[in-house]
Formats: structure tokens, sequence, C-alpha cells
């Protein structure tokens, strides 16, 4: 019999991050150690107060069934708590939070609420690739804005033409940015709003996956500037080592939490109760977030010594465990990313989490991703072979 898969897969290409771990098993396989900067997976265990949490929950909540379909009220209250003593920010746990099964599904899933065929939706290059996945399963068209060093890897929302704005739906924004390390100002944040106001555009902005992994000024949240038209996406993912986990909540506007929880309903039976019990314990706990900050901030700088001490351009992060490191004159990231890789260290080379902007270029050609989410031993072992053995 033949199978035939739907024009969609057969369109879909490959997701980096799988590609990704598959170049890492094979490395393996071979017997080379592998010091692995590839895929954001955090390699550091869950704390053991989310372990307990979760545990009494899988017991407590034995005979509970199916979960809620918009999160727990106990886990919805604690979200908005968060919002609340993290940011000032008010949001009602009834109505304008919801849970998630983490980011990459609300993400993913999420224009389908809105966008019908043929309708826009603006995605930052590089950036997250369900922005634009999302976008094409929900039969919407993506339209890049590229984060370049001329723009301070700020998306230029400005230049964005009439006709395109008044046919999108969605704009994506993504600070503390992945992968360039960029935070937005409050200004660019205030004028992202009034431009997006102006065109009725929902601002989607994923800026809860890094918010707790900064190096100077502490991030702030769109809800700050504006709820109306706004909803932001939270994940326990990156900052409490929960990959494994998959929780995650959206506040913001209640008629965009609304819509999204109504589409919810047909995808998916919510998150498990236990889990976000474990996810409870994880946002109401104030110093561990403070002590991974630590951590990143030490590999960050072991790391960004020992690529500058080899000559490669300088290197900006203001936050998030990701640094966006362009090659050398005359070289890719392609290039970049297969030098290091003759060393055993991986990362993802930036042409691969970005796509072709406006202009008809990659702005990810230059460079290459380093995620610190290997352990400080492996990051002072890839420093000393970057400075021994990295020549160009
Ligand atoms: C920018 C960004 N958004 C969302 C996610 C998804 O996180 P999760 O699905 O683990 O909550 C990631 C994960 O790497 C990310 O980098």
């Amino acid at each position: 019999m033949n199978i035939k898969t739907s024009k969609l897969i057969e369109s879909s290409g490959f997701y980096a991050f799988a590609a990704i771990d598959k170049k890492v098993q094979e490395l393996k396989a071979t017997g080379r150690e592998v010091i692995d900067f590839g895929v954001g997976d955090p390699k550091a265990p869950t704390p053991d107060f989310v372990i307990d949490a979760l545990c009494t929950g899988v017991r407590a909540r034995a005979s509970y069934g199916y979960p809620s379909y918009v999160g727990d009220i106990s886990f919805r209250e604690v979200a908005a708590k968060y919002m609340q003593e993290t940011f000032g920010v008010e949001v009602d746990s009834e109505t304008e939070v919801t849970v998630s099964i983490g980011s990459k599904e609300s993400v993913f899933h999420f224009p389908r609420a809105f966008v019908d065929s043929g309708d826009i939706v603006i995605c930052p290059t590089p950036g997250y690739p369900p922005y634009k996945k999302g976008t094409e399963y929900a039969g919407g068209v993506p339209y890049f804005v590229p984060l370049t060093e001329e723009n301070d890897f700020l998306m230029d929302y400005e230049s964005i033409p009439e006709e395109i704005a008044q046919k999108a739906k969605i704009i994506w924004t993504c600070y503390p940015n992945s992968p360039t390390g960029k935070l937005a100002p409050r200004e660019w944040i205030e004028g992202l709003v009034a431009w997006a106001q102006k065109y009725e555009i929902i601002i989607a902005a994923d800026e809860g996956c890094y918010h707790e992994i900064y190096f100077g000024e502490k991030p702030i949240s769109i809800l700050e500037i504006a709820k109306e038209g706004v909803v932001v996406f939270y994940s326990l993912s990156k900052t409490f080592n929960m990959t494994g986990y998959r929780v995650g909540f959206l506040a913001g506007d209640k008629r965009i939490i609304a819509a999204f929880r109504k589409i919810k309903t047909q995808i998916d039976s919510g998150c498990p109760t236990f889990v976000q019990d474990g996810a409870s314990a994880a946002l109401g706990n104030k110093s561990f977030p403070e002590k991974v900050r630590k951590e990143y901030k030490t590999k960050r700088e072991i790391l960004l010594s020992a690529l500058a001490s080899v000559g490669l351009p300088p290197c900006q992060s203001e936050g998030t465990f990701y640094l966006w490191q362009k090659a050398p004159e005359g070289f890719s990231g392609k290039d970049l990313a297969m030098k290091l890789i003759e060393l055993g260290i991986v990362v993802t080379p930036g042409e691969w989490i970005s796509d072709k902007a406006f202009d008809g270029k990659n702005p990810g050609e230059n460079f290459v991703r380093f995620a610190l989410v290997a352990t400080l031993e492996e990051v002072k072992a890839a420093a000393l072979k970057i400075e021994a053995e990295l020549e160009f």
C-alpha cells in the first residue's frame, strides 16, 4: 500500500533542533566526546522542591481524571501572583490567565485562533521556528522582519509596509531575545504597542522563556505598558530546568485568552494537574532563579572571553542563555559551526533558525548560536579548546 503524506508535511522541511539532536547522537555514536551547545535544553536537574510538589500532587489528585482545559485555579492564581510580584502587573486569574503545555505548543497553536487563510503574521528572523510553522499550519503567511546588528536586534516595525500592516493579524516578539540575547528597551515596547494598536494587530509576546536570565538591567514585561490587544507567553522550562514537564501559561487581554482557550478545548485535554502543582512550587520560589542567573553569568563570561581571545567579533548578550556569535570576516556561520564540530563543540548554525527577510537576506547567515546549557566543566573545557585550537 502506498502511504501518501500531506502537502503540508512534504513542504515542512526539517526542525532545526531535531536536526541538531541527531547530529549530536551521530557524533557520540562514533565515540567522539561532544560538548553540546545546540538545543536550549538545560542539563541541570529540576530542583527538589519542584519534584516534591509534583509527587505530592500525583497522590493528592489520584482520582481527579482529566485536567482542566484552562488550568487549575490554584495554578492560575500562582501565575497571576507571579506576574504581580515580578512586574507589578495585575491579571485576573479567572479570565486573563490560562495554562499551556509549554510555550512550543501554545506558540504553535496560537495563530489558529485568529488567522484565516492568507492572513499575515509578522515574525522576527532569526526566531523561534514555531512562529513561522504555526502560522503556516494555520493557513497564514509569515512576513519576516530581520534582527540585525544594524537595527540592534530590535524589530523595525516602522519599516513594515502599510499594505502588510493592514493585512497582519499578529506580530510575534521575543525579548529577552532568542537567539541574539537582546533585551527590549521600554521606549521600543511603547512604540511597538502604539504601532500595533493603530493597525489592530495582536502582539503575541514570547517574553517569558528567558526573562529570569539577565546580566544587567532586569527585563520588563510588555504588560507593564499595555494589556489591550496583548498576550504574553510564559514557560517554566528554562528557568527551573523543567523542559520535560511541559508547562507554562499565557496572560493578557481576556478576549485573546478566551479565543485561545476555545481552540485548546479542540486540541488537547490540558496540562496534568500534578505538573501544575510542581509549576506552582517553582513560581513561588524566589531564590532559585537568582542561583540560575548566576550560573549562566559565569558560563557566559568564560565562553565570551575564549571567543574574544581568538579574534571573533564581540558578542553582546544582555540576557537569555544564548550567545549569538558572528563568524569572522570571510566566513559564514556554517563555516564556524563546522570548525567547532571538528573540536567536538556543537552549536546551531544561525541560518537554520533564520528565514530570508523581506530584503531577501538571511540575517542568520553569518552567525552561530551557543546555548549555554552544558555543565560548567564542559564550558571550561570548550573554552580551553577554543583558545588552543580554533583558527581561521
Ligand atoms: C523563544 C522560545 N520560545 C518558546 C520556547 C518553548 O519553550 P517550552 O516549549 O519548553 O515552554 C523556546 C524553547 O526553546 C524558546 O527558545
